[in-house]
């Protein structure tokens, strides 16, 4: 399988100054403050943060789902902000497949067709992609649920599904917001592996934003984030690492 071609030098997703302000009790509030770092294709990257630092907020912004106050967001050499509505939402579709904490499955439909539905809004024909379908789902060891309802799934077998999803586009990089967060422990260091795995295999790229050090230690990069500001030079490179680098290193910064 192969994902959308992004020239070998350009970053597959570039943050460049950005600065989302919120209006709080009347007062303007930077809630993502002056985030600037780069993606290359194929890397597994993770951002920390306590509850509350922005991590939805910066995701939101690198997916086009919101727009920043200032700054720039470029996916694969394009800019986010160079069009309207309908040019984000496009770029959003060839780019990005987003992986959320509650799932956001659509109850009526089996595991096959929420994962197929991506292809369907961009316009293909999901018997086209039969084959490669029916090997994500195997990848992630969800093929002999494919005829089942969501709400027949256990919330690891769910998060596989969405997982599924997120790549059945074959976009270059994946955003993965508290993956794990309503999944048991060991549920939820299967995902992360699978994760890893699985982009891997398939050279998506992706940032995965939590408040869990063992999910952000799965990481070849760790960046911390606090009170919406990126902590540059405490950055993580080198991993995966030990949960133990992790906690050290947020002791060191005193989050
Ligand atoms: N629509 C909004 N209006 C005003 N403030 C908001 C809005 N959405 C989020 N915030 C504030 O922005 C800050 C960052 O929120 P965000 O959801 O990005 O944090 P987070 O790091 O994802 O937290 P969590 O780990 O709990 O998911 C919080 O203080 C939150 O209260
Ligand atoms: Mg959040």
């Amino acid at each position: 399988m192969e994902t959308n071609a992004v020239p070998a030098a350009a970053p597959v997703l570039v943050a460049r100054g950005l600065f989302r302000f919120r209006s709080v009790d009347g007062q303007q509030v930077p809630i993502v403050r002056d985030v600037s770092f780069e993606l290359r294709a194929g890397e597994f990257a993770t951002i920390m943060g306590p509850s509350g630092s922005g991590k939805s907020t910066l995701l939101h912004l690198l997916a086009g789902l919101d727009r920043p106050s200032a700054g720039d967001v470029l996916l694969a050499g394009e800019n986010l902000g160079a069009g309207d509505e309908e040019h984000r939402a496009a770029l959003r579709r060839r780019h990005v497949g987003f992986v959320f904490q509650f799932f956001h499955l659509l109850p009526d439909l089996t595991v096959e067709e929420n994962v197929t539905g991506p292809l369907r809004i961009v316009g293909q024909n999901p018997n086209r992609h039969r084959g490669r379908i029916q090997n994500l789902l195997e990848l992630l060891g969800v093929a002999k649920v494919a005829n089942r309802l969501p709400a027949a799934l256990s919330g690891g077998e769910m998060q596989r599904v969405s997982i599924a999803r997120a790549l059945a586009t074959q976009p270059p990089l994946v955003l993965a917001d508290e993956p794990t967060g309503n999944l048991s422990s060991k549920a939820g260091e299967e995902v992360v592996a699978l994760l890893r795995s699985v982009c891997a295999r398939l050279g998506a790229a992706i940032l995965l934003v939590t408040h869990n050090p063992r999910d952000a230690a799965a990481g070849d990069r760790v960046m911390f984030l606090h009170d919406g500001a990126l902590r540059q030079a405490a950055e993580l490179t080198g991993g995966p690492f030990g949960v133990a680098d992790v906690f050290r290193r947020l002791e060191e910064l005193g989050i």
